[in-house]
């Protein structure tokens, strides 16, 4: 088994230089991460996706850093031998400086090893301010999900020539000022090999084409775990959504007919205790 990766290790992944493509997954409780870990990812990302795939909310925007807390104590609690992300919900890096160090910390001494952060060079106060209180810092750009109403909608960034220029100065602004890795999300694939070939530290896409160091997926569109529609870029591994209804539709079938549980299925009584419970079933007709 290859050691546990951590930001140093991880900073220096760049295909081009050789590396192996980086793997990251998103996961929210302790179950979620104790299989990713048993699956050997690189990365678990405890995603703000939790407010879509786990609490039912419409949007990431309705997760807080409680929340999040929350859920990266879960995750840390499996003790993943993976880099555990903390991901930064809407409004803990936004009011100040000092809100988002003392969000970020939350979620480190939660068990987060470092944080995520979305935005491009508008964000780049804020991930010094972290990386001066020796946070590592995860950037985001692309299509930045907490936007969704500055953007109008989940929708592909980058088509526009002028928009891909901007994300290429966005990708090298969140170098600038610390970040280890960043994730590029919905662009062209164009777009994210031209990323990728333009910084330093590796890029992990989730809809931005083959040639990014690494590529993520949340956790429940791998497994086919989700109740909606998934995007384009999603393959999924596996249809554990109809799978688990299956087996809970054939227990109801069980318990309904009497068939569960049977007897190896329950704890045996003695005579003793049988006669005493039930003294017509021990007395001769
Ligand atoms: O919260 C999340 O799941 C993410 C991924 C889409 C990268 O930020």
């Amino acid at each position: 088994m290859s050691p546990k990766p951590n930001v140093r290790t991880l900073r220096g992944r760049k295909r081009r230089d050789g590396a192996e493509p980086i793997v990251m997954v998103t996961a929210y409780d302790y179950p979620t991460a104790a299989i990713a870990s048993a699956a050997g990812v690189d990365l678990i990302l405890v995603g703000d996706s939790v407010a879509n795939t786990v609490l039912g909310y419409p949007d990431t925007l309705h997760v807080t850093i409680d929340d999040m807390a929350h859920h990266v104590a879960a995750v840390a609690r499996a003790k993943p031998e993976c880099l555990i992300v903390g991901d930064m919900p809407w409004m803990s890096y936004h009011v100040s400086l000092e809100e988002t160090v003392r969000n970020a910390a939350r979620l480190i001494r939660a068990g987060a090893e470092c944080v995520k952060l979305e935005g491009g060079a508008k964000r780049a106060p804020a991930i010094e301010a972290l990386v001066h209180a020796e946070i590592p810092v995860m950037g985001h750009i692309g299509l930045t999900p907490q936007s969704v109403h500055a953007i109008g909608g989940m929708r592909v960034q980058g088509r526009a020539v002028d928009a891909a220029t901007a994300l290429l100065a966005d990708a090298s602004a969140l170098v600038e000022a610390g970040c280890f890795a960043m994730v590029i999300e919905s662009v062209p694939d164009a777009v994210g090999t031209a990323v990728t070939a333009a910084v330093d530290v590796p890029t992990i896409g989730i809809g931005a084409g083959p040639g990014c160091d690494g590529q993520v997926l949340v956790f429940h569109d791998v497994l086919g775990l989700g109740t909606g529609r998934v995007a384009k870029f999603v393959r999924p591994y596996a249809n554990l959504a109809e799978d688990a209804t299956k087996a809970l539709a054939a227990f109801a079938a069980d318990v309904r007919s009497g068939a569960f549980p049977n007897q190896s299925e329950s704890y045996t009584s003695s005579d003793e205790l049988r006669t005493a419970l039930d003294p017509d079933a021990a007395r001769p007709d």
